[in-house]
């Protein structure tokens, strides 16, 4: 059943054995202090090496990238040993891992920072809420501040710590990276209209918001290699606080960006898994003529949903959210028509194994 998702498929420099993607899925699991990937995450992404390619949930550039309890780094040494380890385990599995690469901006909290305000592209107030650490240890909701507009001369440090990412993401065995460019984080700040109000090259028009997505995706690219890198974006939707149901326009000049820069993918998140518009095929077809790259879709997504779209040649893979983090055999299952385990949402964010790597697989 379902043979295009289960067609093997090129990224870049990178070959996978099928259609059938795990999402970045934040888990808020790693190791404090350090934010070090640990075992409990290992034996997560190994359970589910069948995938084509294994997304990494998003993983932070810097300490000033934080915004949630318990994420983990790609910043030092200590976490690059971690992650070492799971994309060992991945491999010798036969699978195909890519890292998140990630920086949160406003949706953070001061408790993350010594109590200095979070950064964003303006200094806007807006509401969302994030999750810090509670006194019992525990994951507790906590309103977002107003975050402090990063000053233009700060920009090159943020660049550098997606360079550094890059470089310390290939020794740590990683086939790809993703920069997280969707969801309301720092680099969505800057794309949309709504949260970014600068006036220094940095804001205005299309060019101008994309400059620094663009210009982190340049480093990315000179830290390794274009058919190394793809990039995930959220043109559409309300994610984390940032209303951006006009984006649709930014969707398609960061397409034809990252395609004249030849990037290994596009990662598209499709807004209707949080309540919005589902994607209409216009927009889908645009999309298509100005990324001929692979294409990567996520958000709701079933074989039913991806098979048409696989036929159309509008995507190239659908990446599963919920559904791969409740079945960690999601590729047998969807070749057999098996059953699905369902989801338990309590367990999500933070915790132990249970609701982690306790799923069973078929037969099991
Ligand atoms: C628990 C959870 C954590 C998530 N963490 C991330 C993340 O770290 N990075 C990201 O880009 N998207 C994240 N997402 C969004 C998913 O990657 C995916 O786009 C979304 O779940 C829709 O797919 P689904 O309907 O198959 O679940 C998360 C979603 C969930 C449910």
């Amino acid at each position: 059943m379902h043979e295009a998702l289960l067609r093997p498929l090129s990224l870049g420099a990178v070959d996978v054995r099928n259609r059938v993607f795990l999402a970045p899925l934040t888990r808020m699991r790693a190791t404090a202090p350090g934010d070090v990937p640990n075992d409990l995450m290992l034996d997560y992404y190994l359970q589910r090496a069948t995938a084509g390619l294994v997304v990494t949930e998003a993983a932070q550039i810097s300490p000033q990238g934080k915004g949630y309890m318990d994420t983990p780094g790609i910043y030092s040494e200590e976490q690059v040993a971690g992650w070492r380890r799971i994309t060992d385990a991945v491999h010798e599995a036969g699978g195909r891992i890519a890292i998140q690469l990630w920086h949160v901006g406003r949706v953070s909290h001061e408790s993350f920072h010594e109590g200095a305000a979070p950064v964003s592209a303006s200094a806007l107030p807006y509401r969302n809420r994030t999750t810090i650490k509670g006194e019992d240890g525990r994951p507790q909701r906590a309103d977002c501040p107003t975050p402090r507009a990063l000053a233009t001369d700060e920009l090159p440090g943020v660049i550098a710590d997606y360079a550094r990412a890059t470089r310390l993401a290939r020794e740590a065995g990683f086939d790809l990276v993703e920069v997280h460019a969707a969801h309301g984080y720092l680099l969505h700040q800057f794309l949309s209209a709504e949260s970014n109000h600068r006036t220094d090259g940095y804001g205005g028009g299309l060019a101008g918001r994309a400059r620094l997505t663009c210009e982190v995706v340049d480093a990315c690219v000179a830290a390794w290699s274009a058919d190394r890198v793809g990039v995930r974006i959220s043109p559409q939707g309300v994610f984390n606080g940032l209303d951006d149901t006009a984006g649709e326009p930014m969707g398609l000049h960061l397409a034809a960006e990252f395609a004249r820069r030849d990037l290994a993918f596009l990662h598209l998140s499709e807004p209707d898994w949080v309540g919005g518009a589902e994607l209409d095929e216009e927009f889908r077809k645009r999309l298509r003529e100005a990324f001929p790259g692979p294409i990567i879709a996520a958000g709701a997504y079933t074989p039913e949903k991806a098979d048409p779209l696989l036929a159309a040649g509008l995507i190239d893979a659908a990446a599963f959210g919920r559904s791969f983090l409740a079945n960690p055999d999601l590729p047998a299952r969807i070749r057999t028509g098996a059953p699905l385990n369902t989801p338990d949402k309590t367990t999500f964010y933070g915790g132990g194994a249970e609701g982690y790597t306790d799923y069973p697989f078929l037969g099991g």
